[in-house]
């Protein structure tokens, strides 16, 4: 998509502060795990982008297991009826584990994740997502690493898809409403 799509609306963040975030989440992460090997859980796909950045800021020794999912209902809102596309290749029993989702929107899909990791006994579970949006939580849950909150508009880019485009954009956008 180039910057003349006119369904790329306003740039909520830029590509240089979330090149900047994302270097001080991993400073944070390396903080707290000192001593321990992490587990990331990257939640396929939106999540692959922030990913491979974040886990090359991370200076502790650390894994990463991919896990897919799907949620029942329309394509902009989630039903928080969630199933498994593609599970994690291997057990997470004693292991210091961390979910890397690119967006927390309702939390449905991370409620449902944080309940069927924890169900596995890893030693210890937490959430580092990029970005929240306050507004539109509709759960109980705060995630441990919180890259930016966003006003509640429908977000693309840097891994946020609309229909699976956009995910390529170096910048966070809102869609154009037609
Ligand atoms: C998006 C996003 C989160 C989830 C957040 O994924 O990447 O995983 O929705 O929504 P929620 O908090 O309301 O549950 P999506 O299901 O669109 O799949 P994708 O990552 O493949 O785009
Ligand atoms: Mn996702
Ligand atoms: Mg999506």
């Amino acid at each position: 998509a180039s910057m003349r799509d006119t369904a790329i609306g306003e740039i909520l963040v830029q590509p240089d502060d979330l090149h900047h975030r994302v270097r001080e989440l991993g400073r944070e992460i390396s903080r707290d795990y000192a001593g321990k090997e992490p587990l990331l859980v990257c939640v396929l796909k939106g999540a692959v982008f922030f990913l491979a950045d974040l886990m090359r800021e991370i200076e502790v020794p650390c894994e990463v297991d991919f896990m897919a999912v799907a949620s029942y209902g329309s394509a902009t809102q989630s039903s928080g009826v969630v199933r498994i596309l593609k599970d994690l290749d291997a057990a997470i029993e004693g292991r210091d584990v961390i979910i890397v989702e690119d967006i927390v929107d309702s939390g449905l899909t991370l409620q449902y994740l944080l309940r069927n990791l924890t169900a596995r006994g890893p030693a210890s579970l937490s959430v580092c997502a990029l970005l929240t949006k306050p507004d539109r939580l509709q759960v109980d849950l705060s995630p441990r690493y919180v890259g930016f909150e966003i006003p509640d508009r429908f977000a693309i880019g840097y891994g946020l898809d609309h229909g699976e485009r956009y995910r390529n954009l170096p910048y966070v956008a809102a869609l154009k409403p037609e």
